[in-house]
């Protein structure tokens, strides 16, 4: 990359800020979630996850020209990550959810989310944090993988299509 897209890039991101998920902020995180995640999850069980995890909830806001390509400029949430805690063997660290716009993407806003989830779970005493990917989806493959993310296992049928499941974990 020369050096004018890395300054592109990196004042593109300056514009993005990340914090914690308001009450107001569930729509739009529903939005995301549906709109950029093969789900099966209604509205009801986001808003279940986003009430019992809100500290783990976090949305990117974009304002300026970052957000150019939008019909509404100004502090739009364009990404957002959902962490929950399961109860297993003991308590686990869990992604739920993880999604950035489409027009957003490959700008650091994911990692930006998912580091700042992690930071918040380790400050509570996590050692590890799991999550579910497709098989198929190797973008969410890779991102993890970048991120430390270690295949786990496979759980087969695991999606409500059928497709299967692939188990990652990383230590904190
Ligand atoms: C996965 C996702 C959240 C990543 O968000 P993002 O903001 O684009 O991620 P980043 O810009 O921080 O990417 C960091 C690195 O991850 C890897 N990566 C991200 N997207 C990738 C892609 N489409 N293909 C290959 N590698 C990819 C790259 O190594 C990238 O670094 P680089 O841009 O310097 O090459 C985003 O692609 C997304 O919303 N996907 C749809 C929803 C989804 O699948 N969520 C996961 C469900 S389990």
């Amino acid at each position: 990359m020369g050096n004018f897209m890395r300054r592109r890039k990196a004042r593109k991101e300056e514009e993005v800020s990340v914090r914690n998920a308001a009450g107001s902020d569930l729509r739009e995180i529903v939005r995301l979630w549906q709109t950029n995640i093969k789900t099966a999850n209604t509205a009801p069980d986001i808003a279940d996850f986003f009430y019992s995890f809100k500290i783990y909830f976090f949305v990117a806001v974009c304002s300026g020209s970052a957000c150019s390509g939008s019909a509404d400029t100004t502090n739009k949430i364009v990404g957002f990550v959902g962490g929950t805690v399961r109860n297993g063997s003991g308590h686990d660290a869990h992604i739920s959810g993880i999604a950035v716009e489409k027009e957003h993407r490959r700008r650091g806003i994911g990692t930006r989310l998912l580091t700042t989830v992690e930071r918040e779970f380790r400050a509570d005493g996590f050692g590890k944090v799991t999550l579910e990917v497709r098989k198929s989806n190797r973008a969410a493959i890779n991102f993890y993988e970048k991120q430390g993310y270690k295949r786990s296992y496979f759980v087969t049928g695991y999606y409500a299509d059928g497709e299967d499941a692939i188990v990652c974990e990383k230590r904190l």
